[in-house]
């Protein structure tokens, strides 16, 4: 290398310290200790900040504990009282029934008539706490799915017997489309059943004139779906989406005779979710509702309690 230092050379001999280098050099450690400090005020500011947020974690952990300590509480409330109805509202009911029945001697008209309405009241309420009871259950995590294998054509003839009894106006028909060559269902028909019960009734309270129809049909690969249609009264799209959350019920004039909770269709939410599936609605105002529950043919098992899972697992296909 020509560029390489020989003995003797200048760059041996120590460079001489000029004026401005040791100005440099000071400028240099007062640069360095002004960056330090503010490297230390900056850590003790990071140090600061970090406290903060460790003490607004905690604030949150609290908030959290909180919450589900009040959940848990509005659960409890709900199954105790509810549990607490059932037995007084069941009296109402035996009584109501057996002056109906006049095991103890006639009824003027009048009476009958205040009667049936108490006994109407009663069942209304029963149905509430019911579904209340039911929905303080799924919140707390104590309901569960049992599923087992079972035909579609016996579910849709237990709910036309179900219905048989109640379908008073002449003016609506109830029709049960038979089931297409579907595969058996592995779930829990009881569930697939209340969920079906609630959008049945629901058609049948909302449709003055015309049908209500329910059928099944094979969804993607692995699903089934349900529908329920009406020629009742629909809905507004902008009261669609909330429809499915506890205690909505949409403001008609239908609604203003008719009691109910406004829980039949979060239950039905919740129950085909514990199914491993989904519910969804579409309406057109004055035409009629259609309300969907798709499901698997195969439901995923529950995880509690332990004996429930066991049995089910007993007899869960491979698939
Ligand atoms: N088939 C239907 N046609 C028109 N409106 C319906 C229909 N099904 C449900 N709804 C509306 O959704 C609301 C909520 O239904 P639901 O949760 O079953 O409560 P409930 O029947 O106790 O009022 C009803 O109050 C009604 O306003
Ligand atoms: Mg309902």
């Amino acid at each position: 290398m020509t560029d390489q230092l020989k003995p003797g050379s200048p760059a041996e001999t120590p460079p001489a310290v000029s004026l401005t280098d040791s100005r440099d050099a000071v400028d240099l450690r007062l640069e360095l200790a002004r960056a330090r400090s503010e490297i230390e005020s900056l850590n003790a500011e990071l140090a600061e900040t970090n406290n903060g947020v460790i003490a607004l974690y905690a604030e949150l952990d609290d908030q959290a504990e909180a919450l589900r300590e009040a959940s848990d509480l509005k659960s409890r409330f709900l199954s105790y009282m509810s549990h607490e109805f059932r037995v007084p509202l069941g009296a109402i009911r035996s009584i109501a029934r057996i002056l109906l029945d006049k095991l103890d001697g006639p009824l003027t008209e009048e009476q009958e008539k205040q009667v049936k309405f108490i006994q109407g009241s009663a069942v209304d309420l029963s149905e509430m706490v019911d579904d209340l009871l039911d929905l303080a259950k799924v919140e707390a995590g104590r309901i569960t799915i049992s599923p087992a294998w079972f035909e579609m054509v016996d579910l849709f003839s237990a709910l036309r017997g179900m219905f048989k009894p109640i379908l008073t106006n002449p003016e609506v028909s109830l029709v049960f489309d038979e089931p297409p060559d579907l595969p058996r269902l592995y779930t829990d028909d009881k569930k697939l059943s209340q969920i079906l019960r609630n959008f049945i009734s629901n058609a049948l309270k909302f449709t003055l004139k015309g049908e209500v129809r329910v059928a099944v049909a094979r969804g993607a690969p692995g699903w089934v779906i349900f529908t329920v249609s009406d020629t009742g009264i629909g809905i507004h799209q902008q009261n669609l989406a909330s429809l499915f959350q506890d205690f909505v019920q949409v403001d008609s004039p239908i609604q203003k005779r008719m009691r109910g909770s406004g829980l039949g269709l979060a239950l039905s939410k919740k129950f085909a979710e514990l199914l491993g599936g989904r519910v969804r609605a579409e309406s057109e105002p004055g035409v009629g509702s259609h309300f969907f529950v798709e499901i698997p043919v195969c439901s995923p098992v529950s995880e509690s309690p332990a004996s429930t899972q066991s049995e089910a697992e007993g007899e869960r296909p491979d698939a």
